[in-house]
């Protein structure tokens, strides 16, 4: 069956104290609506409709970036969750199959979730995502006629006994396309808020002798995110997931509450991720590599046998083949160093090239920038980069050569070449003890005075 989602992410958010939509606000790296449309991708839409209001622009972009192919509507009067998917519908045009609701602001609905609610509907025109929720509060309530779901009641049109039922609207919901829209025709205001309820169309589907059902998930599930309270508790949800799932994959997390991930990340098996680790988004690191204590990685890659770290930060575009060295107080960005090369320690390989079994020695900067531009540097396998060596790029250093400590490396250095950029040094004997002297002299002087 052809799906089709609709992710509403027109409300403000007020809660969140914010300048910023609340859809846009990050779990893990990524806007809590990439969260929500990365859940329903599960069900291989054919079309996605993200419903936007509050900073319609701002949300737009973010949709847009997040997948190219969404089509974004806008609902410019806030007038509920029912009105709110009938601003869906001329972007479904053509469209037949069924439709699934999701909200912007719950990230972590989980694909198996939205699949059960796919094959439910075999059995039913209209399916709802439940939960039992442990304090129900302003939840919409299941009202259930026996098996089956009978309507669904808001809170604040609520009686005291609808209230007292544990089983709520998470808010997803199923059905097939010409059937909800023709259910959503037939919603009213007429209720305590003024507003369409999109959950109103159970109540409807039922009168019209159609069969509505529920699938329960895990409260977890259904967390929706209406502060930065939540926003938190979403974040740590999160990572509690992640850390979790690693360690069921067969990685090892010496400290896993100290590890934070990225929406995107990806751990082989038998690496090692040591305390206080930070992912950002877009970072593979292969099996069998090592991640030491407080680093950061970010758009990276790192392969088998690789270690990184302590205290390495690895920015975008960093690729470490197998078993390269990166140390202490050392940053790669944009640069690709080749197999068993070393970078061990407060150096800056910033748009580069390394070759394998190079070694770039303590504190070697890739001077990449002149202000305007930014410049390549080359490193030729088994160079040797002494000490302190600062590469003004554009330049390249051959295979097998070598640069002196301390050098300022301007030009080409040759295959097998020593490269010495450095003033020479001379020696004068006794200088240094008749400058001491003097200076001595002359402190005692001034004492005197
Ligand atoms: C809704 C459900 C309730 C459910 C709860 C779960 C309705 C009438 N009620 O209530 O049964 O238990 O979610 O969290 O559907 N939105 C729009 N346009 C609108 C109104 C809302 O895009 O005009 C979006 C919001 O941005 C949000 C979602 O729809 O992402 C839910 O809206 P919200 O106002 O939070 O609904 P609740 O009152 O919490
Ligand atoms: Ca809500």
């Amino acid at each position: 069956m052809p799906t089709a989602l609709i992710l509403l992410a027109a409300g403000q958010g007020n809660r969140m104290m914010s300048d910023r939509a609340k859809v846009l606000h990050e779990v893990a790296g990524a806007p809590l609506l990439a969260h929500a449309m990365a859940a329903g991708r599960a069900l291989d839409p054919v079309r996605t409709v993200v419903v936007t209001g509050h900073q319609a622009d701002a949300v737009r972009a973010a949709a847009l970036d997040i997948d190219p192919e969404v089509a974004v509507v806008e609902q410019a009067e806030r007038l509920g969750t029912g009105h709110a998917v009938a601003q869906a519908r001329p972007a479904l045009d053509g469209f037949s199959g069924d439709v699934i609701v999701l909200y912007g602001d719950t990230p972590f609905i989980r694909p198996e979730t939205l699949e059960a609610m796919a094959a439910a509907r075999a059995q039913h025109a209209v399916v709802v995502l439940g939960f039992h929720a442990a304090d129900p509060k302003r939840y919409g309530r299941l009202v259930m006629a026996g098996e089956a779901l009978d309507r669904i009641v808001e809170y604040n049109d609520a009686t005291e006994a609808e209230r007292a039922l544990t089983l709520c609207n998470s808010g997803v919901i199923a059905a097939d396309c010409a059937t909800l829209f023709e259910l959503i025709g037939a919603l009213s205001n007429d209720n305590a808020a003024g507003e369409y309820y999109l959950t109103d169309v159970v109540g409807l589907a039922c009168a019209r002798g159609l069969s509505a059902g529920v699938v329960i998930c895990d409260e977890a599930e259904t967390l929706g995110v209406n502060s930065r309270a939540d926003l938190a508790a979403a974040e740590a949800a999160f990572q509690a997931r992640a850390r979790a799932g690693a360690l069921d994959n067969g990685v090892t997390l010496t400290a896993p509450e100290t590890v934070f991930f990225a929406f995107d990340t990806v751990i082989g098996r038998d690496a090692v991720i040591e305390p206080n680790v930070i992912f950002g988004s877009d970072v593979t690191v292969e099996s069998g590599a090592r991640i030491r204590a407080f680093s950061h990685l970010e758009g990276c890659h790192v392969s088998r046998g690789a270690v990184v770290g302590p205290f390495a930060r690895l920015r975008p575009g960093a690729e470490l083949a197998e078993d390269v060295r990166v140390g202490n107080f050392v940053e790669i960005k944009n640069a690709q160093v080749a197999e068993g090369a070393k970078v061990n320690h407060l150096s800056y390989i910033g748009d580069a090239t390394v070759g394998e079994h190079a070694n770039i020695g303590a504190g070697t900067i890739t001077c990449n920038y002149d202000g305007v531009f930014k410049h390549r540097t080359e490193i030729g396998a088994h160079a040797f980069i002494g000490s302190d060596t600062m590469l003004v790029a554009p330049v390249r250093i051959g295979a097998h050569a070598m640069t002196a400590s301390g050098s300022v490396i301007t030009t080409n250095v040759p295959d097998d070449a020593l490269a010495l950029g450095r003033a020479r040094q001379e020696v004068k004997p006794g200088l240094a003890r008749r400058l001491m002297d003097r200076l001595r002299a002359e402190k005692a002087k001034r004492k005197g005075h």
